[in-house]
């Protein structure tokens, strides 16, 4: 070989073992999402757009928000709150978490669903665990529901009462161990909110107290607990909105 020919050969194979792409390139619906981060400059969390999400070349961190070549899958970590993590104000807890952005608010009138494939190898601490999915109030800036996953598997639906946040009423929707993999669909549709595990039959919710906020989806891996990281697989994605 000649010099050119073997650095054009040794370039190749650090591509073929080391170029693994940004999440964004084997899940295109994080073009839809904006991705917020436990780091950041200071205390402001940093925030990375679908459009910074797409593709090979798209947002990646080895810590934080990688792809699992091995299983396929998205991985999402966040440190619990006794690190120096990046908060959003108005919260304690850190996280790894996409947002709806296209759309970035829709009515329950309408048929919202958002159905997620993935795994919680490690939840947290927190009183019931990880928060790994939500719809979130596009009006008044405060959750319709929060999914907690709890370390022992215990999945609960954390329905706001309130439109001033903080007064949740929690119910026990399902049970899967840490680091199984399964499917819940939440939906806001016709005004119902709802949960299903697996494409059971969905356990409603009534929101009338909140008055049926325009809302988004949230999903990914946000932090409540005090010392424990937590990691979530995620393997898809998908939206609905009719
Ligand atoms: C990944 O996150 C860490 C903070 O935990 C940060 O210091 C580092 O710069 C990030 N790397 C990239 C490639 O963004
Ligand atoms: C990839 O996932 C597999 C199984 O889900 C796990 O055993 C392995 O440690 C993961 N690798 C990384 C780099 O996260």
């Amino acid at each position: 070989m000649s010099p050119k020919q073997y650095l054009l050969a040794g370039a190749l194979h650090v591509m073929t073992t080391w170029a693994t792409c940004a999440p964004g390139y084997y899940m295109p619906i994080l073009a839809n999402f904006q991705l917020q981060l436990p780091y950041g400059t200071d205390d402001t969390p940093l925030y990375v757009s679908g459009s910074e999400l797409s593709g090979c070349d798209g947002y990646q961190n080895s810590s934080w928000f990688y792809w699992n070549e091995t299983s396929s899958h998205l991985v999402m970590n966040a440190p619990p709150s006794s690190t120096d993590c990046a908060k959003t104000p108005g919260s304690k807890h850190c996280r790894t978490e996409l947002r709806e952005e296209d759309p970035s608010s829709w009515s329950p009138s309408g048929t919202n669903t958002m159905t997620v494939t993935l795994s919680v190898p490690e939840a947290d601490d927190g009183s019931h665990g990880t928060v790994i999915g939500q719809v979130f109030s596009a009006e008044y800036s405060k959750p319709v529901v929060e999914l907690y996953y709890e370390q022992s598997g215990n999945i609960f639906m954390g329905v706001e009462q309130t439109t001033t946040g903080g007064d949740t009423d929690f119910t026990q929707v399902a049970t899967v161990p840490e680091g199984t993999k399964f499917t819940y669909e939440l939906s806001y549709s016709d005004y119902v909110l709802s949960f299903a595990l697996n494409g059971g039959t969905p356990a409603t919710f009534d929101t009338s107290q909140l008055g049926y906020p325009n809302g988004y989806f949230k999903v990914g891996d946000y932090n409540q607990g005090t010392n424990d990281y937590s990691k979530v697989d995620v393997y898809s994605i998908t939206i609905v909105h009719e």
